[in-house]
């Protein structure tokens, strides 16, 4: 997704702006650019589509400097990733990147088309640009002229400027979409990621909405939209210095599938203790405050929104409390009814998923007692607006699909549930679940002995259109997650159903060439489910059933039966979700895909 990253100093800053870029690359991005303002105070503008590693090369050959410059990787909204639509956009004087989408933009382009604006690009963005030109000409100061543009747009923006009037600062605003000062002796940087700040210093300001800095190489100011100066404290952050790399793995996803026994383990080293959870893990007095709570509404996207919906499962199913599991961009735009004792817990594996993130500051105007993030990046946009924090230490998740992450914050929701079980009247699961817990690392790493035959089930996949995951209770939300990875890393359509909806439609597409893949933990749906794939047989699918039930009857041809594990209720998707993370791996490797970093998607994605 879209990164902005911008420096000011007493040196010159081309090189801290591509190692800013080169660390926003995780995001996901199609094109990248910069623009500086060189020692003739004219700006020198350098754009490339793709890597910023031939960014990098275009700044080398092009052997231009400056100390004062914009930084920007595009992935594409508005217009196709080509050259013209790449950031920085231009106008006389002026240079611009943008994050967020301009909601007014054509209204604008009206405007300025009148006022013999020429735009050569197919962006939203483009106007921002023209407005600022058009606004510093009528202005005596950066900080007025940033006024009046932010003052004419509508949607969500975090936009850095530079321009040859003032050609020692940078001029930043934002709205609804993050930006952060990053700030050291010498040299000043603007960022709309924490990790981007990371190479250049620790100490970083987070800007609020409607708020405008102005940034020279000693300095920084920062200003609300009414001109106001606002001071804020510099916060400081730990240096991560350790570089992520592959090991001895081929791709990040790979790695980071066979990373989860230890996170896990670590987990439980870190939140459990000689008596069982330590008190308070969600934050200062959550334990208290999750006793009261009457009501919890879950909201996230994608993989994480697959984790709220197996919290709601397992909180429902051992006490009186009224859970909700809602895709942000629904939550963000509906009318939400919050009864009292309602706590809201936003789960974001990068904490600046646009929507997550509006739908966090919708639900701080409401009357819920608490909102809590369980979130796997400590300074995130998230983070900082929450009251209360559990970070999952995941580590940094590099491939887009994500796959620690998810586990890492199922284990934080099974803590949650452990807390909330106390309010239940058998005294004895939070117990039951703490053994099942504990068991975990073991059970994973006997799952992984499963990675030949996956391997070899894999090639019957590589020609398929479709597959439909099936699933029932906990294992529902798990046959989603499986759909999510196969679709994301290769291209195969998939579809996760609840097992008892099959007949309700999906049954319509089944016949000899549909693989249907059967989750089936030992459980008292195992009946039900196997039913349900009975069906799916009787109409020639492909049935592949994942179970640690000793399967035996006519109802089961055990040809495709892969024989997971046994464990417990309560962990079963922890350790049912790792065949489906390998399975989509392996056909992947098998379809020569981009694993991890699939086409069209981005790990964090900060527009709506
Ligand atoms: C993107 C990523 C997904 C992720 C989702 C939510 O779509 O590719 O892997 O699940 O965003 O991200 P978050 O960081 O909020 O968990």
């Amino acid at each position: 997704m879209c990164g902005i990253f911008g420096a000011v100093s007493s040196t010159h800053v081309q090189d801290s702006l591509i190692k800013g870029l080169s660390k926003l690359e995780y995001r996901g991005y199609d094109s990248a650019g910069i623009s500086l303002i060189t020692k003739t105070k004219k700006i020198k503008r350098l754009r490339c589509v793709g890597k910023v590693k031939n960014l990098k090369s275009l700044v080398s050959k092009s052997k231009s400097s400056g100390v004062c410059g914009i930084a920007h990787t595009r992935w594409a909204t508005h217009g196709k990733p080509i050259l013209k639509n790449s950031h920085p956009h231009n106008s006389d004087e002026v240079s611009i990147v943008h994050n967020g989408i301009i909601e007014n933009s054509d209204d604008l382009k009206i405007f300025l088309k009148k006022k013999k604006f020429k735009f050569t690009s197919d962006t939203d963005s483009e106007v921002i640009a023209h407005l600022f030109s058009y606004y510093s000409k009528k202005s005596s100061d950066s900080i007025s002229t940033m006024k009046a543009v932010a003052q004419k747009l509508q949607g969500s923006f975090a936009i850095a400027a530079i321009c040859e009037r003032w050609p020692d600062k940078l001029i930043a605003a934002c709205n609804g979409s993050p930006l952060l000062v990053g700030a050291k002796k010498g040299s000043n940087f603007i960022s709309s990621d924490i990790h981007a700040l990371s190479e250049s210093t620790n100490k970083y300001v987070p800007l609020a909405d409607n708020e405008i800095v102005e940034i020279d190489s000693d300095n920084y100011q920062i200003y609300n939209f009414t001109g106001k100066k606002i001071s804020r404290k510099t916060s400081s952050t730990k240096k991560q210095t350790k570089i992520v790399s592959k090991g001895e793995y081929n791709h990040f996803m790979q790695k980071e599938i066979y990373e989860q026994q230890e996170i896990i383990s670590n987990a439980i080293k870190h939140q459990i203790g000689k008596k069982g959870l330590l008190p308070n893990i969600f934050g200062p007095n959550s334990d208290k405050l999750l006793l009261k709570t009457k009501h919890i509404h879950f909201v996230a996207c994608g993989t994480s929104y697959n984790a709220a919906l197996i919290a709601k499962y397992w909180i429902e199913e051992i006490t009186d409390i009224v859970c909700t599991a809602e895709i942000a961009s629904e939550y963000r735009y509906r009318t939400v009814n919050v009864p009292s004792g309602t706590l809201f817990v936003a789960i974001s594996q990068s904490g600046e998923t646009a929507d997550t993130i509006y739908s966090l500051k919708k639900a701080k105007n409401r009357n819920y007692c608490s909102i809590l993030s369980i979130c796997n990046v400590p300074e995130s946009s998230i983070t900082r607006l929450s009251d209360l924090v559990y970070l999952t230490h995941a580590g940094p998740e590099i491939s887009v699909a994500s796959t620690k992450a998810f586990t890492s914050q199922l284990i934080a929701l099974l803590f949650m549930t452990m807390v909330l079980s106390r309010t239940s009247k058998n005294k004895a699961i939070e117990q039951t679940i703490l053994k099942q817990v504990k068991s975990l690392p073991a059970i994973i790493k006997k799952t992984f002995l499963l990675e030949k035959e996956i391997k070899k089930i894999a090639k019957n996949f590589k020609n398929k259109k479709h597959t439909l995951f099936l699933g029932r209770g906990v294992s529902y939300p798990i046959a989603l997650e499986a759909a999510l990875k196969l679709k994301e890393i290769t291209y195969i359509h998939a579809e996760g159903y609840a097992a008892g909806e099959l007949k309700h439609g999906p049954l319509a597409l089944v016949d000899k060439n549909l693989p249907v893949i059967g989750l089936m933990p030992d459980n008292n749906l195992v009946n039900q489910v196997l039913s349900n794939l009975a069906e799916v047989r009787a109409r020639q699918g492909l049935v592949y059933i994942f179970t640690n039930k000793k399967l035996s009857g006519s109802k089961v041809d055990k040809t495709n039966v892969i024989n997971m594990p046994s464990c417990g209720h309560f962990v079963s998707p922890l350790v049912y979700v790792i065949p489906m993370q390998l399975l989509s791996y392996f056909v992947a490797i098998e379809k020569k895909t981009n694993i991890d970093q699939p086409r069209n998607l981005a790990k964090s994605v900060t527009v709506e």
